[in-house]
């Protein structure tokens, strides 16, 4: 029994956690044994040697970080599944406040950020059966920095990247962090639809009001976020007054 039990209440107890040092991707992992893995699988690893991010870039994942991912099965319709995301967002949050008194706030659609910093990253994959439009499982993957690696953060994302704590490593903070999240998540995630987590998400949106860019392939165009519908979905002023509205899928915005 690893230490993290101990830390686990209600509906995430009955969760089943594998910690391990390394391993090539914990969203991978899951995604290849999901068939024969039961809803409530988590795996967490101390280090990635594959990390993967959204739109397929991939995720520095050094030592010092937390990177876990859960499996879920739940009876979800397919378009409902950006409110997996969403609702990790805010769980993480809360966990992350739990744990350091850290103010966190969202990045839309799944990164969470302290102090204008990126601090965690969130990738949701799952598959749908085509025949009853339900998800046959969702994978939520979850890494943050919750320490600075010893020789700094890697150059690729040094002016973007920070920290829940500084650089001093200490793996209970990590383990609490860990048993936090599978706490909020198993609340949230019986609802992941829910109203009033959405309104949670836009009260800790850093994004609504400002400007951003919106990345889609090469291009690149400025914009005003105005909000962020029930949907989930992002509102965007351009600059000729048009307003669209963004799923997660189609783009990236970076402030
Ligand atoms: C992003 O920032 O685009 C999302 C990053 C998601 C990273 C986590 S770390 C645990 C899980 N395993 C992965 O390979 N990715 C997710």
């Amino acid at each position: 029994m690893n230490a993290i039990y101990e830390l686990l209440k209600n509906g995430a107890k009955n969760y089943s956690v594998t910690v391990v040092d390394e391993i090539n991707s914990t969203n991978s992992y899951l995604k290849d044994n999901a068939e024969n893995l039961k809803d409530g699988a988590v795996i967490i690893a101390k280090k990635q040697t594959a990390g993967r991010g959204r739109l397929g870039r991939s995720f520095i994942s050094e030592k010092g970080g937390l990177y876990m991912s859960l499996l879920i099965k739940p009876s979800l319709c397919a378009e409902k599944s950006l409110f997996i995301t969403t609702t990790t967002a805010v769980a993480v949050a809360r966990a992350i406040e739990a744990v350091s008194d850290k103010k966190t706030g969202i990045k839309w659609v799944n990164d969470l950020f302290i102090d204008g910093k990126k601090v965690c990253g969130i990738l949701v994959e799952s598959t749908t059966n085509p025949k009853t439009g339900l998800l046959d499982y969702a994978v939520i993957g979850i890494g943050v920095n919750v320490y600075e690696p010893e020789s700094g953060f890697d150059a690729e994302i040094k002016d973007i990247a920070g920290a829940v704590f500084g650089k001093n490593n200490d793996n209970g903070n990590i383990t609490r962090l860990a048993a936090e999240i599978l706490n909020q998540l198993s609340d949230l995630l019986a609802e992941p639809h829910s109203k009033e987590v959405l309104n949670e998400y836009r009260n800790r949106s850093v994004v609504i009001g400002k400007k951003v860019d919106i990345i889609k392939g090469s291009n690149t165009v400025s914009a005003t976020v105005i909000d962020i519908d029930d949907d989930a979905a992002i509102i965007l002023e351009l600059s000729n007054g048009e307003v669209i509205k963004k799923t997660s899928g189609e783009i990236s915005i970076r402030l």
